[in-house]
């Protein structure tokens, strides 16, 4: 008996050392971590379950009968994060350079059906050459098995993935159809096709970093949310990121303690607006002061920077902010902007996460860039997105609100159900001067008619009176009361009810 368990302890600890110490020194040498090594910093202590740690592969093509190795190059399993379950695979890079075998490829669909099965997210580390060269087509398949099991956890689990080194070829669309995904800088890349064909094909020359590192995909293409220096960083941020989400869409999102009373009022908010109306204020000072303890998890900070998106909490339960901002553009919604907040409003309404909107907005961005690009349908997605929302939504307008971003940004006409404003509020349909010198155009070239015009037009919409007094504003508060009313409109809605006709999917304009 003791030989048999000391024989099985023999196999683990083979199977724990992967491609060998060789090859764990070079991970290390580059400054990553080894797949195990990650999961002991995502996880509680002492908390991972390992699965399958035995599975090989079955190729026997190019000498493969005679390298296997346990664990086949992904390690799976389950664990907690502040004691919630979660569900992980981390792709080990010492074994075949963590490609995807066809068993690899069954490894992560396994972790992926316990945790629909459970209803708990899935968290993936990535970190591989792609598919497993050796084995040609079942490789592909097992790529194809995975990207069907992403499809179908959307929206039920959350499902994050970190870029950890190597993620290139069709490998990049595991990762680009989950909810969020964080890079590693320097040590990370995503592209369909690396430099070299690059090259060849478009004559542009450009490194591995340049093409897909994590710079690239949080400030260009928007591919990734979030890039963080090092293994460690990044774990510990995946960490904080969980504890924002509900474990699958039938939860609400943990509730953690605070000590940040509901009711707190923020006097410096009353003078947060400046006198000149054109100048501008960092809307993430609004955020920070009225979320708890100011902890605000921001999703895609170096992105569009002209609008927020990201997680904070009131009364210690998780809430979606989307805030235009009048630092960037002056809040302008653009193309990146729409689609950014779009994306953002529709995770929250898939995981029960109510969102809260500050609105200071001046429009649409104009320009031929713009429209050449589709600012209509883009700009359509955060229409919809709104729209079709089903979970509380509060909106605040702190300043301008003008044209359709009126409608757009969670207007009471998009089923808002507490709309707000400051007493700053200026609801139109464009700033007086622009209006006046429209419709007006026959006096522009009287001074004197053209400032009372505007004065006039100023004096009527430049306020929240008449959209209050269409019950378009359900009340006018004081900004240092912000807190305390988005805390009480969310007690009051915690049991809303509402949902959309029935239907196979919606056609989002995408
Ligand atoms: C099998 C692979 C492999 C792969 C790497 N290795 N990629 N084995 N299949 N795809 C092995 C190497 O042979 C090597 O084995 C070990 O992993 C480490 O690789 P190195 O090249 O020494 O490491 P490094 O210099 O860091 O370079 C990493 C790399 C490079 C940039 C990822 O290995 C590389 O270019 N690999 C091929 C990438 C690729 O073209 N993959 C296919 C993409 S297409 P030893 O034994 O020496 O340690 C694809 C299609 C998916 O994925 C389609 C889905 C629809």
């Amino acid at each position: 008996m003791q030989e048999i368990l000391a024989k099985l302890e023999e196999k683990r600890n083979q199977a724990r050392l992967g491609g060998g110490d060789a090859r764990i020194e070079a991970q290390h040498k580059k400054g990553k971590l080894t797949a195990r090594e990650r999961i002991e910093i995502l996880v509680d202590p002492n908390s991972f379950e390992e699965y399958d740690m035995f599975m090989e592969h079955r190729s026997v093509d190019f000498g493969m009968d005679k390298q296997k190795i346990s664990g086949d190059g992904v390690v799976i399993g389950s664990g907690t994060v502040n004691g919630r379950l979660v569900f992980i695979f981390s792709q080990d890079f010492t074994v075949f350079g963590g490609s995807l075998s066809e068993t690899h490829a069954e490894k992560i669909c396994k972790i992926m059906d316990m945790a629909m099965t459970v209803g708990a997210p899935v968290i993936g580390l990535n970190d591989s050459g792609g598919a497993r060269i050796q084995e040609g087509v079942a490789a592909l398949a097992g790529y194809a098995e995975v990207f069907q099991k992403n499809i179908m956890a959307s929206g039920v689990v959350p499902q994050i993935s970190v870029i950890m080194g190597p993620c290139a070829g069709g490998a990049v669309y595991s990762p680009a159809m989950t909810d969020f995904i964080f890079m590693v800088k320097d040590s990370s890349y995503m592209f369909v096709t690396g430099p070299d064909v690059v090259k060849t094909v478009t004559n542009e020359t450009v490194t591995q970093e340049e093409l897909g590192g994590a710079i690239t995909h949080t400030t260009k293409s928007s591919v990734a949310d979030a890039a963080f220096d090092n293994d460690v960083v990044t774990l510990k941020q995946v960490r904080r990121l969980v504890d924002f989400l509900p474990a699958n869409n039938r939860e609400k999102s943990p509730k953690f303690t605070t000590f940040d009373l509901p009711n707190r009022e923020e006097k410096s908010l009353d003078t947060l607006i400046p006198d000149n109306p054109n100048k501008p204020y960092d809307m993430h000072e609004l955020i920070k002061k009225v979320i708890d303890e100011g902890d605000f998890f921001e999703i895609q900070p170096d992105y569009a920077k002209n609008i927020i998106t990201g997680f904070g909490r009131i009364e210690g339960q998780t809430v979606g902010f989307v805030a235009n901002q009048p630092m960037v553009l002056a809040g302008c919604l653009d193309i990146n902007a729409s689609r950014k907040a779009a994306r953002f409003v529709r995770f929250c309404d898939c995981f029960n996460i109510p969102i809260v909107t500050f609105v200071d907005v001046p429009g649409f961005l104009p320009g031929t860039q713009q429209e050449f690009n589709g600012i209509i349908k883009q700009g359509a997605k955060l229409l919809f997105a709104y729209g079709e929302a089903t979970v509380p939504k509060i909106t605040i307008i702190t300043r301008k609100a003008y044209g359709g971003a009126y409608d757009v940004m969670a207007s009471k006409h998009l089923r808002g159900d507490l709309n707000f404003t400051w007493p700053t509020a200026e609801i139109a349909v464009m700033g007086a001067k622009g209006a006046v010198e429209i419709i007006f155009r026959a006096d522009i070239g009287d001074a004197a008619k053209i400032e009372a015009r505007t004065k006039e037009y100023s004096d009527k919409f430049a306020n929240p009176f008449v959209a209050a007094g269409r019950g378009y504003v359900d009340d006018i508060i004081m900004p240092h009361a912000s807190r305390r009313r988005i805390a009480r409109g969310l007690r009051m809605l915690k049991n809303k009810e509402l949902s959309n006709p029935w239907k196979k999917h919606d056609n989002i304009p995408l």
